[in-house]
């Protein structure tokens, strides 16, 4: 049942004027349309803990002011992520189609497996990566066209970002828009066009394990290599997965290292052009890329909400959570809480706390590609700021329809020359 509807032609008066116990902020379409703001902000204001009793994923509760969130997540012990019990997302997945990684996994499980791909995220292995970023980040924006318009997001947010992806998992270079095939596939809302049933998604998604499944068997053999499928090959941990685990953590280092940055760098051009004394500031500045980047990572958001499962019956800023309920931490919502951040819709590159965003989560599960996404971004505006004064977003980007990633499809930009 959905009690909400999504054709909303003006998000803020339907925002106040529709009562609380029918808010449904789970839509896409909400999020597709850009609308989601005025009911987060009244949520945070009249309702921070909120109960949706029905939407598309059965009933829900919305965690959307900032420190509330904190305190979800850093509770993974009444808290859970686990699979079995409906994973990290609203919808639960039919038992067949399920990929356990260890992002849907709680403790002692849990940390073994993060452990033995972290390696690859350590200060000085990532600054081993820096050049071959920097050289790339240059190549691509050195090929671009001038006076036309292109869609940024194919011609620099994807293509930058799946080159990264295919080093990390040692994945043949040519062959890497595989990468970015998988990647939408997997994550694709079963209305947006690209897969119309599970059972499709699921069949594509074999091909992604059986690719997998030639690398890793090349590997498994060999000695250790500084690629995260060595990593996994190698490790106790996880040498010994289930068909389904090993899917499922590939496509947690596919997705977490694609989507999210992808829709950052597309984000960050976008923010910039919404606000013009921002770009004009950090044009003059721009040693200022350094605390722009988490101010993007705020601003955008990439990723809207994470799931929990509660595992016992718990008081929660004055309600009762059940066992088993569902529950969504709205990081798109704390990140704009005004309490911790002022003109929190404001795009502000020097924001003093910006850092402080909730984007990557807290707690076990924190972002394990954190700094890498941040160096990818503040190389690729380094060399911008070198190359080309001006991007100009010329059209209205094109969202893709989700709830749970905050993403662009297009976004028209012409340079001029
Ligand atoms: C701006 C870019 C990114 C954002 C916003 C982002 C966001 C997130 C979020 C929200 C979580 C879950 C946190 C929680 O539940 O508390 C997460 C976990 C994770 N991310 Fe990212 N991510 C980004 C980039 C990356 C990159 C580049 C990679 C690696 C290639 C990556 C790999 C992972 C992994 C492996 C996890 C699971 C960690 C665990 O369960 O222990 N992420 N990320």
């Amino acid at each position: 049942m959905n009690l909400m509807p999504v054709d909303i032609t003006d998000p803020r008066a339907t925002a106040y004027t529709m009562p609380l116990e029918d808010f449904d902020v789970s839509k896409a379409g909400l999020f597709q349309a850009d609308a989601h703001w005025p009911f987060f902000e009244r949520l945070r204001r009249e309702d921070p803990v909120h109960y949706c009793r029905a939407s598309t994923g059965g009933p829900y509760w919305s965690i959307t002011k900032y420190h509330d969130i904190m305190k979800v997540d850093s509770d993974h012990q009444t808290f859970s992520s686990d699979s079995a019990l409906g994973g990290i997302t609203l919808h639960d997945r039919p038992d067949d189609f399920r990929y356990p990684s260890f992002i849907t996994m709680d403790e002692p499980v849990h940390r073994p497996q993060r452990n033995a791909v972290a390696p690859m995220f350590t200060p000085p292995n990532l600054a081993q990566l820096q050049d071959t970023i920097r050289s790339r980040a240059g190549a691509i924006l050195d090929a671009l066209p001038r006076n036309e318009t292109f869609n940024w997001v194919q011609h620099v947010s994807v293509d930058l970002t799946t080159q990264m992806l295919a080093t990390l998992l040692g994945f043949p270079f040519e062959e890497r828009r595989r990468l970015t095939r998988w990647s939408n596939v997997a994550t694709a809302n079963l209305n947006a066009g690209l897969i119309a049933t599970e059972a499709e998604r699921d069949e594509i998604l074999q091909e992604c394990a059986n690719y997998f499944i030639g690398l890793w068997n090349e590997r498994v053999n060999a000695e250790p290599g500084p690629d995260l499928i060595s990593m996994l090959a190698h490790s106790p941990a996880t040498r010994n997965m289930d068909r389904r685990t090993f899917l499922g953590n590939i496509l947690l280092l596919v997705v977490g290292g694609n989507d999210t940055t992808r829709n950052s760098i597309s984000g960050g051009l976008l923010a910039l052009n919404r606000f013009p004394d921002q770009y004009r500031k950090l044009r003059d500045n721009p040693a200022l890329v350094d605390n722009m980047v988490p101010e993007i990572i705020r601003w955008q958001t990439p990723v809207s909400y994470m799931r929990r499962t509660a595992m016992r019956d718990v008081e929660f800023g004055g309600k009762r959570i059940k066992k088993g309920d569902k529950v969504l931490m709205w990081y798109t919502s704390g990140n704009r809480d005004e309490e911790v951040f002022e003109r929190a819709d404001d795009f502000i590159i020097d924001r003093r706390n910006a850092k402080n965003h909730l984007s990557f989560g807290f707690g076990i599960h924190r972002c394990l590609g954190l700094r890498l996404a941040e160096m990818q971004l503040r190389t690729l505006w380094q060399e911008i700021l070198k190359r080309l004064p001006a991007i100009e977003v010329v059209g209205e980007p094109k969202r893709i329809l989700s709830s749970l990633l905050r993403g662009y499809e297009e976004l028209p930009v012409r340079i001029p020359g």
